[in-house]
């Protein structure tokens, strides 16, 4: 044999083995563009692979009674959570999509027997991921199907949040742990909840509801961001309403900016906007979204670091979850804005989705304990679900892959 033949045979090695193994994602991941898929092909793929985990998972989940998906241990074995778990309500959201998308009864079928549940979570009062966990099953319940019992679960849970807003502060109260170190913490996170609320007015005419969504975005744009666009993670109020204490909690430190909150913050400005059309949060959201792109440590392939201040981000964990996040809103705020920005975001949230669904980060049929995307980060300092599949990484995604199809097909 040659030198030269030795070198193809090991060049030919080398490219079978990466090119069927999930890879740890690098900066280099990003399909180069010669070899990329109409995006159109891309995104019915996307979700084909999407159904095909989701009734892997579904299977599973089914004899655990009162369960729901949370991540996976570190054997890649399904870890599950009970309905209290702020996530409880992504994995039938998942479903709900789904279906919608398909008409395939079966997901129907998950989606709703999963919902049900959730459906103590309508009574939860000590924490403010109601609106995470209600609006992501039964909203999308209720949209597609409007059973009426679906209807007054969302009720009760928006009457349940609303019962943590303060009307001195303005603001709902996100948690109620560590209260030795936070009189009254709001977490961006909490920016998600309000879509919830701005239901809940629409559907029973009491405008309460609304005020409190309308108080509480005013609030966080005015003391969560720095000047750059970037925010904290935990802003803490005094009993008069007054700033105390501006940290964070998942973040790398206090002045970083953790790219899932980002995310939260760019998603709930957008949707702010959509629902009040008040210009102040669409500009909010643009704010956002420009810091985003033009970040430093963003990669070319449009996924984030788990925290944007990480020292390298070449080397440090990224974050799919938080792409999935941001490819989501981003493709909503491209309807608002005029050109070239509009355009601007919809190549990011492209790009996003294109590297979501190459084979670093989309699992392979079968794999990842039925979950659909590899690589998020839950909470890095405490070391839980780091580099682990979630249940927000893929309802987001799946949500950014409709958005962008409904808006293909236009
Ligand atoms: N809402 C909690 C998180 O984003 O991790």
């Amino acid at each position: 044999m040659t030198r030269r033949s030795l070198f193809f045979i090991l060049l030919l090695t080398l490219f079978s083995v990466g090119g069927t193994r999930a890879q740890a994602p690098s900066q280099t991941s990003r399909p180069q563009s010669r070899t990329e898929k109409p995006l159109a092909e891309m995104i019915e793929r996307a979700l084909e692979r999407a159904r095909e985990q989701s009734l892997i998972l579904s299977r599973a989940l089914e004899p655990l009674e009162g369960r729901l998906p949370k991540t996976t241990d570190d054997a890649g074995r399904l870890v599950t959570s009970d309905p209290g778990w702020w996530c409880s309500g992504f994995f039938p959201g998942v479903l709900w999509y789904l279906y919608e998308d398909s008409g395939d009864e079966r997901l129907a079928a998950y989606a709703e027997m999963f919902t049900r549940r959730l459906e103590e979570v309508q009574y939860i009062t000590d924490n403010h991921d109601v609106g995470f966990m209600l609006f992501c099953s039964y909203g999308h319940g209720w949209r597609l199907k409007a059973p009426e019992s679906y209807r007054q679960v969302l009720l009760n849970g928006a009457a349940s949040l609303a019962t943590r807003y303060d009307p001195r502060i303005g603001l709902i109260r996100s948690w109620d742990f560590n209260r030795e170190r936070w009189n009254y913490p709001v977490i961006i996170d909490n920016m998600m909840n309000l879509e919830l609320l701005l239901w809940a007015s629409r559907a029973s005419g009491d405008a309460r509801y609304r005020r409190m969504a309308v108080s509480h975005a005013d609030k966080t744009l005015k003391n969560h961001f720095r000047p750059d666009a970037s925010c904290y993670h935990v802003v803490s109020y005094d009993s008069r309403g007054r700033v105390e204490k501006r940290e964070t909690w998942q973040g790398l430190h206090d002045e970083s900016a953790w790219s899932r909150g980002q995310g939260w913050a760019l998603y709930g400005f957008t949707y702010m906007y959509r629902e009040t059309g008040h210009r102040r949060y669409l500009r909010q959201a643009v704010r956002v979204a420009d810091y985003l792109l033009g970040h430093p440590s963003m990669p070319s392939d449009g996924i984030p670091p788990w925290d944007l201040d990480v020292a390298d981000p070449q080397t440090a964990l990224r974050d799919a979850s938080a792409a999935a996040v941001i490819a989501s809103a981003l493709v909503e705020l491209s309807d608002h804005v005029e050109a070239p920005r509009s355009a601007r975001y919809r190549a990011f949230a492209e790009r996003q989705l294109r590297s979501l669904s190459s084979e670093t980060y989309l699992a392979a049929p079968g794999e990842n304990g039925g979950f659909i995307l590899r690589h998020s980060v839950g909470f890095y300092a405490q070391h839980s679900e780091v580099d682990k599949p979630l249940t927000y990484a893929d309802y987001y995604y799946v949500e950014a892959l409709l958005r962008m199809k409904r808006r293909l097909v236009r």
